[in-house]
Order: structure tokens, then C-alpha cells, then sequence
């Protein structure tokens, strides 16, 4: 079974996320295609980003500046499929998340990986930026992301005591990203089994190295 890691971006104390992503993770539980694991920041302390050359060592099995750097990048490797829960802080995504992606440094962990999104807000906006700036991130991590995402405005009223939304569309919302996610995570596991290019940077440093070698 594909196994589906819930990333949740935001970490402070009282934080909205406390309410949508229960809710994500027992959806996806019950949808079925899943193996989920929740991947919470706040169980992830890493350091701003910090990495170079010299802290990686081994490219196939990379040092890294601290353990749970390498611990992160391995665990972001076992994923099949990401569905990551983002805060909108000033029109894009909370700055830890936007850290734990930089710190999946050459291990190409999200590489030929779906991505789906559910964003919140505590206003009308509904995380929609912070959504779309995110694509554009994990694009440059060579993953996949999704076109149907999960938008949540008004969190604080977004869900009722029993955990459910308010809105019948969020739930709809959700389990179409689920299906495009089960779907994306078939044919990719396939694709990466039939062979992968290898990553695009490295292509064209080897093209320019043998131009200037003939
Ligand atoms: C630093 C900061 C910046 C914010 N910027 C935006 C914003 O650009 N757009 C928006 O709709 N809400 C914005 N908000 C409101 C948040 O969406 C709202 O506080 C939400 O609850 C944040 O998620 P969290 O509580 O899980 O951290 C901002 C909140 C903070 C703390």
C-alpha cells in the first residue's frame, strides 16, 4: 500500500492547524489506498537550513550538519505520496515549512512524488496564496504537485465541535484530492520502478563537462 505522509507546516502555540488536520488524517485513513503517517513540525526540530557541500560528504548517503537533517531526509524518502496542511502567513507558507523543504537537500527525497495541498486561513483568503506559492516550491524539489486542493477559509468556524467542517465542499474538496492522489502515487510508483533520469542539474553539468572536454 502507498504510504501517505501529512506534513502540518505550522507549529506555534494555539495554533488553527489543531483543527483541520485531525480531520485530514482520519480522512485519508478512511479512504482506504493509504498507509498514513503524520508528520508533525513541531517532532521536528531542524535547524534553519545550513547545509554546503562539506557537511554532505557521501551524495548516496549523505552526513549532513546534524542527525535529524539526515533523519528528516530519510523519512521524507519512505514517502509514496504528501498531503501538506499550510497556514497563509503574509501570502505565503509558514517559514519552518518553507525550511523542512529546503532541508530535503540532495537527497531528492519529494523527487516523481504527488504533492496535494490543504490550505487555511483565518480570514477569506483560505490559504489560497500560500497554496500557490507552494507548488512553485516543490516543483524545484522535482515533485508533482496537485491542481485540486482543499481551501479552508475562516478556519476559526471552519469546523464543528464533532471535528467535522461546516462546509459540506471542504469534505468533496478533500476526497478528490485524496483520489487524484491514490491515482498520481499508482503511476509514479510505476514510472520510478521503470527508471528515473536522473535529476536535471546533474544532466547538464555532465552536457558542460564533456562540451569543454572535446
Ligand atoms: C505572521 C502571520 C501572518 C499572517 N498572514 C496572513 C495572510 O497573509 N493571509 C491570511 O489570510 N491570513 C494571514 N494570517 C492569519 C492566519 O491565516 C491565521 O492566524 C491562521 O490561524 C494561522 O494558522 P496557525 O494558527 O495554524 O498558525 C497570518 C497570521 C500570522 C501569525
Amino acid at each position: 500500500m502507498p504510504k501517505l505522509q501529512i506534513i502540518v507546516g505550522s507549529t506555534r502555540p494555539t495554533r488553527a492547524a489543531e483543527r483541520v488536520f485531525p480531520w485530514v488524517v482520519q480522512q485519508a485513513q478512511r479512504h482506504g489506498a493509504f498507509d498514513v503517517e503524520l508528520l508533525d513540525l513541531r517532532d521536528w526540530q531542524l535547524p534553519f537550513f545550513q547545509e554546503h557541500l562539506g557537511t554532505i560528504g557521501d551524495f548516496s548517503d549523505p552526513t549532513y550538519s546534524d542527525p535529524i537533517v539526515k533523519a528528516w531526509n530519510k523519512k521524507i524518502a519512505e514517502g509514496d505520496a504528501y498531503l501538506i496542511v499550510t497556514a497563509e502567513y503574509n501570502h505565503s507558507v509558514p517559514g519552518q515549512l518553507k525550511n523542512a523543504i529546503d532541508n530535503l537537500f540532495v537527497s531528492f527525497a519529494l523527487r516523481n512524488k504527488p504533492v496535494g495541498f490543504v490550505g487555511y486561513s483565518g480570514g477569506i483568503a483560505a490559504g489560497t496564496r500560500a497554496v500557490e506559492h507552494l507548488a512553485l516550491i516543490v516543483i524545484e524539489a522535482e515533485a508533482v504537485p496537485l491542481r485540486n486542493t482543499v481551501l479552508i477559509p475562516f478556519v476559526t468556524n471552519a469546523f464543528g465541535e464533532d471535528g467535522e467542517p461546516a462546509d459540506p465542499a471542504t469534505g468533496i474538496a478533500l476526497s478528490i484530492t485524496l483520489e487524484d492522489l491514490a491515482w498520481w502515487s499508482n503511476i509514479l510508483s510505476r514510472a520510478r520502478a521503470e527508471g528515473e533520469l536522473l535529476p536535471g542539474t546533474f544532466r547538464a553539468r555532465a552536457a558542460a563537462a564533456a562540451s569543454q572536454a572535446d
